[in-house]
């Protein structure tokens, strides 16, 4: 992109700045609790969304009611983040379907991690899967369709990591609780960090900016006591909503950031800085 020399901010049009009008963003895990916010938001700027999630999320149908919402071209694919050949599908259907991509967000995450195993009784079978799917299946659509973005000379990556790839979890948080956050998932975002860093320095020449955020104890349901104890150690003193993630999503695509790239936007209430 080409960004305006001068010194004279009133020149700028800085609400246009924040526009994704007819851009075409691939998202992951589209149809999860924060992929379902980053849609809505994306399409309400203006994107065609391609909607990509395991079959049994039905990414089709969530394609088609977007498409309906907001009248305009969407796509839905039913895809495995960690097989190659699907994510070959995945940006051959979207460039058969738009022409061109602008942009990725990396949402998806496999949910074992949801069920606490403590670190002693980690089964091989189990951390393979959660790195499989957490940060290969990162590194194969950053690889496979970031690289599309460096040809193209343009393009903006967000990916995911956690607040315990940041942070270490606090164990005291699940007292009285059946939740806990297993060292395989903290370890698979990890990685993700690390590649999203690395790879923000490998093709910022190509004009593909690579960010990522970290959302922190976003809403979902949660057991009563574990609510009571996420507030104890959280400086804002709550859980937060998927709707609050993606106004960063919004930035990070858009030109508003322009000049960001190997960043980590925590939404997390501050649960970092203490
Ligand atoms: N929810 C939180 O509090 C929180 C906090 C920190 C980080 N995160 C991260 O934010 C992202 C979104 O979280 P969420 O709460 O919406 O998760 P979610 O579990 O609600 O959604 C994840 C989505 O990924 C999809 N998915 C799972 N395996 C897949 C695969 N192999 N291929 C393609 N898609 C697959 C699921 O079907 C689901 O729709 C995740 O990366 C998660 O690790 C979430």
């Amino acid at each position: 992109m080409s960004v305006l020399k001068t010194t004279n901010a009133s020149e700028i049009d800085f609400r246009k700045k924040f526009e994704l009008t007819d851009k075409v963003i691939v998202i992951t895990g589209a149809c999860g609790l924060v992929g379902r916010a980053f849609c809505e938001a994306v399409a309400q700027y203006g994107a065609h969304i391609v909607v990509a999630d395991i079959a049994l999320a039905n990414p089709e149908e969530f394609a088609l009611a977007l498409a309906e919402r907001y009248q305009r071209k969407m796509l839905g694919v039913a895809i495995d983040v960690s097989s190659r050949q699907d994510v070959e599908q995945l940006k051959k259907k979207t460039l058969e379907t738009f022409g061109t991509i602008d942009g990725l967000v990396n949402g998806h995450q496999n949910k074992t991690h949801l069920k606490f195993v403590p670190f002693e009784n980690i089964q091989d079978e189990n951390w393979d899967t959660v790195v499989q799917i957490n940060l290969k299946g990162t590194f194969l659509t950053c690889q496979i369709i970031g690289s599309y973005m460096a040809q193209q000379g343009k393009g903006s990556i967000v990916n995911i990591p956690s607040t315990y790839s940041v942070v270490a979890p606090n164990q005291n948080l699940y007292k009285g609780t059946s939740l806990g956050c297993p060292a395989e998932y903290s370890s698979s975002k990890g990685g993700v960090d690390a590649l999203s860093r690395y790879l923000a320095s490998y093709w910022a020449a190509k004009g593909v900016r690579v960010n990522m955020i970290t959302p922190h104890g976003v809403w979902n349901h949660h057991e009563e006591q574990f609510e009571k104890n996420f507030a104890n150690f959280s400086p804002l003193q709550r859980l937060s909503f998927n709707h609050e993630v993606a106004g960063a999503l919004i930035y990070l695509l858009s030109d508003a950031s322009s000049y960001v790239t190997g960043d980590n936007l925590k939404v997390d209430g501050g649960w970092t800085v203490w």
